[in-house]
């Protein structure tokens, strides 16, 4: 079924008639899907969920070129990155395209399905923002943390679930509930596998997000139980290319200090939390997601 969603945003650009669009377009990488995955699930008998599940991957397309760029990352799922590819001009322009295309096909759903949508992206953007701020310096704060993934990950598979409730005359509340929980332990569990991943299982290089900046729950539950030299240590590493000693040390006091199991319990507290929210509607596909996503290693 997810074809079908590919299939459809490729019309789409397609039907821009600009055949350099559609050349660079196969060079965008495609991803697991999780959100039109969810949009087809929830919205299992309207005739739109493949045009909304389009919508949405085609913005969650544009907010990954745009934040390759940003974080300057030369891959992306495993592959060479678009911007490493075809420069950070042409991933600016592109994530562009795909965002107003999306954009002008949202306007043919109903206004709150519409509202939804865009205000997760305003979300998006305010939580990409707050990464970039927060990674200046060492962020301590576990508030700031969980209101920055909120708002770069959650939202969007938050809006993903309650839009197809919308769309399927479901309780759009108990579906928004199930997809921010959902949303936040996914990006727990990618920030935990940036730490515990092989570089070869990850496509990236593992510990890179403390080197670009970003103090993830690890490091925040490590930090926590360092004592106040160790603590200054920990800061004196933040944002550096780490030698093996440095990473030695950094993988020990996690060790000492539980994080990455602290993270994983966390992830399922909220995966739980996602599960009792639309435990009434007893969709098992919809239980699945959440326990493959805890349990998935890349
Ligand atoms: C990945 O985080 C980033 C996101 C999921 C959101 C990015 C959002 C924007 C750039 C703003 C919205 C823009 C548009 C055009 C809609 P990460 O860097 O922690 O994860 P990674 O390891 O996958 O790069
Ligand atoms: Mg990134």
């Amino acid at each position: 079924m997810v074809e079908k969603v590919s299939a459809l945003i490729s019309s789409f650009m397609a039907s821009m008639g600009e055949e350099s669009v559609n050349a660079l377009y196969e060079k965008v990488p495609q991803g697991k899907m999780l959100r039109a995955k969810l949009i087809l699930e929830i919205a299992k008998s309207s005739k739109e969920a493949p045009k909304l599940a389009a919508v949405v991957e085609m913005i969650h397309a544009a907010s990954l070129l745009h934040d390759d760029v940003i974080d300057e990352a030369d891959i992306r799922r495993g592959a060479q990155s678009f911007n490493a590819e075809c420069g950070d001009k042409s991933a600016i322009m592109m994530g562009d395209i795909l965002y107003s295309n999306a954009f002008a096909k949202l306007t043919e759903f109903s206004s709150d399905i519409a509202k939804c949508v865009a205000n997760a992206v305003s979300l998006l953007s305010e939580g990409e923002l707050l990464d970039v701020e927060l990674s200046k310096s060492f962020n301590a704060d576990k508030e700031k943390y969980f209101k920055m993934i909120y708002g770069k990950t959650a939202s969007l598979i938050e809006a993903s679930a309650k839009s197809a409730a919308l769309l399927e005359g479901l309780d759009a509340d108990d579906f928004a509930l199930y997809g921010k929980n959902l949303g936040l332990a996914f990006q727990i569990i990618d920030d935990v596998l940036d730490v515990t991943s092989t570089s070869s299982m990850l496509g990236k290089p593992a510990l890179n997000d403390f080197k670009e900046g970003k103090v993830t729950l690890p490091y925040l539950y490590t930090y926590d139980k360092c004592s106040d030299k160790e603590k200054k240590h920990l800061q004196s590493l933040h944002k550096k290319s780490l030698n093996s000693d440095e990473i030695g040390w950094i993988r020990q006091k996690m060790d000492d200090a539980k994080a990455i199991k602290h993270s994983i319990d966390e992830a399922k507290r909220l995966g739980n939390e996602a599960l009792k929210a639309i435990k009434k509607y007893n969709n098992k596909n919809l239980e699945n997601i959440i326990t493959q996503m805890i349990e998935r290693d890349f």
